[in-house]
């Protein structure tokens, strides 16, 4: 009689013992499946601005290629990017940042100084220095990036609508 009790007791324990693991395995794993499936996923883009360095030295008419660093949330995920603008001071009061890509097919173009043009080695396409099309095949202006100036300091925002041109 003894060997009955101590063995239901025993019992007992582990059914409820393997019910509470269970229930711990369960929402181990069900929280963040929640999580994961009902609350909506992040923004695409961050949309904001990027300061892409000092332009108190860039002269006018001298475009120069600036690195920068912009962050973007894709769903869950953080990214980082390095991308680079050509930015050329116009006028005192005038500064613009132009996409790296050819309007093309989307190769890196370059400023050529002999010849005061953005050139692209692919299939020779020529922009001129407020981003024109001197030569196609190029279909279009040379891509702009939004930009303001903090100061000496020059903030890249996102590319503007490419239907927009230069
Ligand atoms: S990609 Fe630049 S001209 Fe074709």
């Amino acid at each position: 009689m003894q060997y009955n009790t101590d063995n239901q007791g025993r019992r007992g324990f582990l059914v409820r013992a393997t019910q509470a693991l269970s229930a711990l395995i369960g929402g181990a794993l069900g929280i963040p499946a929640f999580v994961y499936l009902f609350t909506p996923a992040k923004s695409h883009s961050t949309g904001g601005w990027v300061d892409a360095g000092d332009i108190s030295q860039l002269k006018l008419n001298a475009p120069e290629e600036l690195p920068f660093r912009r962050v973007r949330m894709d769903g869950w995920k953080i990214i980082t990017e390095k991308s680079t603008a050509w930015v050329v001071r116009l006028s005192e009061k005038e500064v613009v940042a132009y996409t790296p890509q050819c309007t093309h097919l989307g190769c890196a173009y370059h400023w050529e100084e002999s010849k005061g043009q953005f050139l692209c080695p692919c299939h020779t396409s020529n922009f001129s220095i407020d981003g024109k099309v001197l030569n196609g095949p190029a279909p279009r202006p040379l891509d702009r990036y939004l930009v303001k100036v903090d100061g000496t300091r020059l903030l890249i925002g996102p590319e503007q609508s490419k239907t927009k041109g230069a």
